[in-house]
């Protein structure tokens, strides 16, 4: 297991039950949503640039930077998280493409925000273990006026980037992304320095700041969308608990804000299961409907409650929200014990040597019992089954409740992935290969 992750990666966290057919009929990935929202995007993007650039010099300047602040920012984000967790669009190349672009107009390094997003999954809300706590108590009252406009943390994400392309990784990311990754994270610095200076040598060129009004400077005046949508994820929740039902909100929002956010207003299914990707996160609440707190109905309603908790937490951090919970569907299950990797309880575990040529269709995997222990059984294709690792390389995490998509696997906790033909570790955080060997059911 990665060294970088502590126990709590391995404590019981609540999963709702869901009928694994219809979890893997919800994570079937699809190009065309993410083709059409990206293209959308992308004009958008490229609208507002041309109304930046056409009122220069008047009045209509501030409405056509607060819109490309919106476009160029508060939606690059939403691209940004959804491409960089690998489930925007089927095709990986157009995921990492979206991912790479939307990282440099947040100012945010590929590979850091990777491994600390990984971590954010892994430990959400855990103090001093999540580096993407956005309200850390006591909340900061003027830290979070000026990220407003990405005052603060954008200064510091500079200064960060400047260290890492001096060759010098801060502490807090070397707490969190592997040696291994440490010569990427500076290599990236340097692509990012040297954009950034190209934007500047622009400026300097044309005798005026329009060029990085356009690109580079919406990550600062465009943040407080990305706060706005951001804010409605955690703010006010539990911290330190073992349950994303208590620690992150699902909000109703209108179509635009969706557009925008990519539907990450759903973001205690997001937590729960991030290998669906976005444009099934609606059918995924009707899924566990039965298993969750009943969404915000509002962005106005989220707002109503996390404005005043924040309040309060200046003079007391002990306060915080907890939504009330649906009964439990079934009682725990008696091996959940603090280091019992995850499971889905509907999930059985085969005897290895019971098994034949109908127990999976093609394109399924089942859990199974060896002499060794518990195995991975997938049948990737009519004659060719694999044998393999039930537990992921990275963290904990049972593979049988992740993706099988060809001879592709995909991990269901920080989506790592895996070539089935030889265990090749393709998708970071996992970069240590599974064992595979070949299986011949019975009959
Ligand atoms: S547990 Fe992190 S990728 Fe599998």
């Amino acid at each position: 297991m990665d060294r970088h992750l502590s126990p709590t990666i391995d404590a019981q966290w609540f999963r709702p039950q869901i009928d694994p057919t219809v979890l893997r009929d919800l994570c079937t990935r699809r190009n065309l949503p993410a083709v059409v929202s990206t293209l959308l995007w992308l004009l958008t993007m490229l609208a507002t640039a041309t109304l930046v650039v056409t009122t220069w010099g008047s009045w209509w300047l501030i409405p056509a930077l607060i819109a490309h602040g919106v476009t160029a920012c508060g939606a690059a984000d939403a691209r940004w998280h959804e491409c960089g967790h690998g489930t925007a669009f089927a095709a990986q190349r157009a995921n990492d493409a979206i991912y790479w672009i939307a990282s440099f107009l947040l100012l945010r390094e590929p590979t850091v925000w990777r491994w600390s997003h990984a971590r954010h999954h892994s430990e959400t809300i855990m103090v001093g273990r999540d580096p993407e706590i956005a309200f850390p108590r006591p909340p900061r009252l003027w830290v979070i006026a000026v990220n407003l406009i990405h005052l603060h943390a954008g200064s510091l994400a500079l200064l960060r980037i400047c260290r890492h392309g001096f060759g010098k990784i801060h502490p807090d990311v070397a707490s969190y992304v592997p040696e291994s990754e440490h010569r990427r994270v500076v290599t990236e610095a340097r692509i990012f320095l040297g954009l950034l200076v190209l934007i500047a040598t622009l400026c300097a060129v044309s005798a005026s700041v329009l060029p990085a009004l356009v690109i580079g400077l919406p990550a600062f005046y465009g943040a407080w969308v990305v706060m706005f949508f951001g804010a409605t994820q955690h703010a006010g929740l539990a911290q330190n608990v073992v349950d994303h039902r208590l620690s992150t909100r699902t909000v109703k929002m209108n179509p635009v804000f969706r557009f925008l956010y990519l539907n990450m207003n759903h973001h205690t299914e997001h937590h729960l299961f991030p290998t669906v990707p976005y444009h099934r996160l609606p059918d995924l609440q009707t899924a566990i409907a039965d298993e969750l707190p009943v969404p915000i109905p509002s962005t106005w309603a989220a707002y109503r409650q996390i404005l005043p908790t924040l309040w309060a937490q200046r003079h007391n951090v002990t306060h915080e929200l907890r939504p009330s919970l649906p009964a439990p569907l079934c009682p725990p299950s008696e091996d959940s014990s603090p280091h019992t990797p995850n499971r889905l309880v509907n999930v059985d575990v085969v005897n290895v040597d019971e098994v034949t040529t109908s127990t999976l269709s093609p394109g399924r995997m089942c859990a199974v019992r060896t002499a060794q222990g518990e195995a991975l059984l997938c049948r990737v294709t009519t004659q060719d089954w694999v044998l393999t690792d039930a537990l992921c390389t990275h963290g904990d995490a049972r593979l049988v409740d992740g993706v099988l998509d060809g001879w592709i696997l995909e991990c269901p906790r920080h989506n790592g992935r895996f070539d089935l033909r030889d265990g090749t570790a393709l998708r970071r955080p996992a970069t240590v290969n599974l064992n595979v060997s070949n299986f011949e059911p019975r009959g």
